[in-house]
């Protein structure tokens, strides 16, 4: 996708979703391996990177990736509160990432200048997103909260929604869900295994973001 993700540039919710077939979802507990994985991540292709915020250290490497990594996006994953998403913003995050939905952190994701992929899970909580003018969302846990059906039967009543689905997803199933027209792109961890990190074996990252790149969408 030709996105200009330079830094300090602003980013919508659905560029963050087309730059690539996927999303990595990466839990990190060491700066210099997240500068060295962030490399290998878009070394393969994959720009946009979603940094849970599920360890100690990850605002700061979202901080490092975003000094030295120019070439990615990095985002804050898990964002849970108010408070999350401003410390993300200072960290550097250009985008945000939650696993449900409060009008508060919609609000100060606002504030923040972050766009916001809110996870949903029932039509209840689309509708409070969309009452504040949110259209992307991120469908979490999407296997086990009905996986493509879902969506399906989601494109009728919300035909203005796109959606990210996470959790789940993998190889076996992610061509499946990209093949659906609500459908942007997936977010899942296998590209970023934690056997791998530990390993640091960064050419087999580079090697997985390729695999994902070459997943096809509609
Ligand atoms: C998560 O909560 O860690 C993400 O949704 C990723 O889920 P996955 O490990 O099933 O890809």
């Amino acid at each position: 996708m030709d996105v200009n993700i330079k830094p300090g540039g602003k980013l919508t919710a659905l560029q963050v979703m087309q730059d690539a077939p996927v999303i990595p979802v990466i839990v990190l507990t060491d700066v210099k391996q997240a500068v060295l994985l962030a490399r290998a991540l878009v070394a393969g292709g994959i720009r946009m990177l979603e940094v849970t915020l599920r360890t100690p250290q990850a605002l700061a490497c979202i901080e490092a990736i975003a000094r030295d990594v120019p070439e990615a996006v990095t985002g804050a994953g898990t964002v849970r509160s108010a408070a999350d998403a401003q410390a993300c913003a200072m960290a550097g995050a250009r985008f945000a990432v939650s696993p449900g939905y409060t009008h508060a952190v919609g609000q100060a994701c606002r504030d923040a200048g972050l766009p916001l992929l809110p996870g949903v899970a029932t039509g209840s909580e689309i509708m409070m997103a969309q009452e504040d003018g949110l259209t992307e969302l991120k469908f979490f846990p999407a296997m086990q909260a009905g996986g493509p059906a879902m969506l399906k039967a989601w494109s009728g009543p919300f035909g203005d929604v796109r959606f990210c689905p996470t959790g789940g997803v993998s190889t076996a199933n992610a061509a499946e869900f990209l093949s659906l027209p609500n459908v942007v792109c997936v977010g899942g961890s296998w590209l970023t295994p934690a056997d791998v990190l530990a390993r640091g074996d960064w050419a087999q990252v580079t090697a997985l973001a390729q695999q994902a790149c070459r997943l096809q969408r509609e």
